[in-house]
């Protein structure tokens, strides 16, 4: 017990079970680096107050580089009282350097150094993020692009409707992306906000400079409350929301393609990179890609509207319910970065059979042209065989948003222009 870092006002064991539920370094230990980057700005502005000396500082300084590059190296060495990241590295710190390692902890309490790790770590990954959207939306618009002349039904209902330009459809899917992409990009700031100084909830005693500390860190702003920098965890609820919602739009689109890719439609076949066989029925082309990326929509509807249960009624500040924030953070991060470029692969590998498409169009499909056509003249003139004409019915779809070919050529412009 004594070994814990809070162990010391303690006499008895913890019970194993206790111990085991409690301990967070089985999934948290990813947030390594940013733990020991965060670690080290703080022993800088503990010198800046005069806390540390700066032959302290290198001494710390050196002693978390070494910890890190022992994470990197995949040779840290976990030990049974290493609670969580933070235990655990400042546990090998004070190894690696002498009782001084504990100095680092001055005026600093886990309360605002995990809340400082997690959204460094959050600021990293929604990096990644940003650049797999990014990457989903190129091969959309690179089809669209590419694609323009296929022509098939549209569906209402899963009905046939109007005619359309395949480009319409992929494009119609990439203006969602479009949007997910702009709400990650507005999440940013609210993430970038520094805790780290908040000390356990009144704040910080040391008078650190946590201007500097933001400016270490790369933090756009600073917490302004001590009380909500450690107990805020909006920001996880806002990424989870923005996970649900982007995993919802690639769902969608991978519905539309299962429909598409059956033999009773043909619109597409998909590679065999991102199909798989039946154990049973040869015949079969599984888009297992697809139904993956629409299964894992709702796990990950479930992380955030579980997280919002554990937050809704906790009283102010920490709490070690806060400690659930991290495996549902974890999991849709991981599963939401794999989606976006398993659904990058599906697009850019899939074949599409423009003759398929043709044969769905069927006559009934141009009822609303001719609907239109009598909406214009009272009756029937010899002209009217020109609506018969599904290529004409497209190109009449000519105002912003339509289908027409110049206004596909619009979206893939627009799309472009916010991709460079
Ligand atoms: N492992 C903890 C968590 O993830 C770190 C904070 C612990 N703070 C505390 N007062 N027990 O939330």
């Amino acid at each position: 017990t004594k070994q814990k870092l809070w162990g010391g006002r303690f006499t008895g064991k913890t019970d194993p079970l206790m111990h085991a539920f409690n301990q967070s370094l089985r999934y948290d230990q990813r947030m390594h680096a940013a733990d020991i980057r965060g670690s080290i700005a703080y022993a800088k502005a503990l010198t800046r107050v005069g806390i540390l000396t700066p032959d302290e500082q290198a001494k710390i300084v050196d002693g978390l580089t070494r910890v890190g590059q022992e994470w990197a190296d995949g040779v840290f060495q976990v030990q049974p009282d290493d609670e969580d990241i933070h235990t655990a590295n400042e546990r090998r710190l004070s190894e690696l350097i002498g009782p001084l390692g504990g100095k680092l902890h001055t005026g600093r309490s886990r309360n605002d150094q995990v809340a400082t790790d997690m959204r460094l770590w959050l600021l990293d990954q929604v990096q990644d993020i940003e650049e797999s959207v990014k990457g989903l939306l190129r091969v959309i618009v690179d089809r669209a692009d590419k694609e323009k002349e296929y022509l098939l039904p549209g569906y209402t209902h899963l009905q046939r409707g109007q005619p359309i330009r395949w480009s319409h459809l992929l494009l119609s899917h990439a203006t969602s992306f479009r949007y997910d992409l702009e709400r990650l990009q507005q999440l940013i700031p609210r993430i970038s906000v520094l805790p780290l100084g908040s000390g356990a909830l009144a704040g910080n005693p040391f008078a650190v400079d946590r201007e500097f500390l933001a400016k270490e860190l790369g933090f756009a702003s600073i917490a302004e409350n001590s009380m909500w920098g450690v107990g805020d965890r909006d920001f996880i609820v806002e990424f989870l929301m923005w996970a649900s919602l982007s995993m919802t739009h690639i769902s969608r689109m991978a519905e539309d393609l299962i429909i598409y890719s059956t033999a009773e439609f043909g619109f597409v076949t998909l590679s065999d990179a991102y199909t798989t066989g039946s154990s049973i029925m040869p015949q079969k082309k599984n888009p297992d890609s697809l139904e993956l990326l629409r299964g894992k929509t709702g796990r990950i509807f479930g992380n955030m509207a579980g997280f919002v249960m554990t937050l809704k009624g906790l009283p102010s500040t920490y709490n070690k319910d806060l400690q659930e924030d991290k495996e549902p953070l974890f999991d849709a991060v991981d599963n939401v970065a794999a989606s976006l470029k398993i659904a990058e692969g599906v697009i850019a590998t899939m074949d599409v059979h423009a003759d398929k498409m043709a044969k769905a169009l069927t006559m009934d499909v141009l009822a609303t042209d001719l609907a239109d056509y009598l909406g214009l003249n009272a009756n029937f003139g010899p002209d009217v065989v020109d609506v018969f004409d599904f290529e004409a019915s497209v190109e009449r779809r000519a105002a912003i948003g339509g289908t027409s070919k110049a206004m596909v050529e619009r979206q893939v412009s627009v799309l472009r222009a916010l991709l460079s």
